[in-house]
């Protein structure tokens, strides 16, 4: 959500860095294949610091893709991928140390089985970024608090719905202080009624100013927090917008189907 001005100070406080909308991910002329396959064709586009960016299109159309080259979970065939002005790093320490700069909730939640709800939270903070335990654990309880799921700390994770299960993701993705978060179809693997409290979760977020790029096709979400829809299909950018100029106004024939189609579910 973009942020103005004269709430810079409530956000430095409430501990998410934000800027004043410079570039942080800078995505330029990036090409992929998966062998003959041309997923990514020729993708532009800039996330600003605090803004956020809902990504939709059918099927196979390449979003999955995008944001995992994002984080070099994909490695892309040419083009360049910018963080905060460094470019992605092929490997080794300084990878890692990007990983932890852009967090990532994925659809099936991914936490880690046998370690209880807090341990998930508190790991990536210890292993990776040397906290004590101590420290770790409050931080973690902060953030279990704000996602609304601290009374469930010391359960392991099958022993929560997955709209607990998938805030304890976004608290985990937040211990890492991350520049970004990427989030593919967050709610997508979660019943009707779970789905609310991950959205309003994410839309708080963005009322923050977190930097996110989110797969989804809540458009209810989009129209909340987006600054902008990326429209994607065959492996293109086909178009850029304001969601309420998207979804009022598709400029494409492919747009206007696949929005006839989810509107119609
Ligand atoms: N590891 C892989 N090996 C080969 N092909 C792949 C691989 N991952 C994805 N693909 C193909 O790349 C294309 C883009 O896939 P991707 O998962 O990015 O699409 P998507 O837009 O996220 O689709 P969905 O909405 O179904 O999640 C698809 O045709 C898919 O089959
Ligand atoms: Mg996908």
């Amino acid at each position: 959500m973009a942020v103005l001005d004269d709430e810079q100070d409530a956000l430095t406080e409430s501990g998410i860095s934000v800027g004043r909308g410079e570039p942080l991910v800078v995505i330029k002329d990036v090409n992929k294949h998966f062998g003959e396959l041309h997923v990514l064709k020729d993708i532009n586009t800039t996330v600003n610091r605090g803004e956020v960016v809902v990504v939709i299109g059918p099927s196979g159309s390449g979003k999955s893709t995008l944001c995992r080259a994002v984080n070099r979970l994909e490695t892309i065939d040419s083009g360049t991928i910018t963080i905060d002005g460094k470019p992605l790093p092929e490997e080794g320490k300084a990878l890692a140390r990007l990983r932890s700069d852009v967090g990532m909730v994925f659809q099936s939640f991914n936490l880690f089985a046998h370690k209880t709800v807090l341990e998930n939270v508190t790991l990536g903070p210890i292993k990776v970024r040397g906290l004590k335990r101590a420290e770790a654990d409050k931080r973690a309880m902060e953030l279990l608090d704000r996602v609304g799921v601290a009374n469930q700390a010391k359960k392991m994770p099958n022993q929560l719905s997955g709209g607990q299960q998938q805030r304890v993701a976004i608290a985990r993705s937040l211990a890492m202080n991350p520049k970004v978060i990427l989030m593919d179809e967050p709610t997508s693997a979660l019943d009707p009624e779970m789905i609310n409290e991950v959205l309003d979760v994410m839309i708080g977020l963005a009322q923050d100013g977190m930097t996110m790029i989110v797969v989804t096709h809540e458009m209810g979400f989009a129209r909340k927090a987006a600054d902008r829809v990326l429209f994607m299909a065959d492996g293109q950018v086909l178009e850029e917008a304001a969601p309420e100029d998207f979804f009022t106004n598709p400029r494409t024939d492919r747009a206007k189907d696949f929005l006839s189609k989810i509107l119609t579910h």
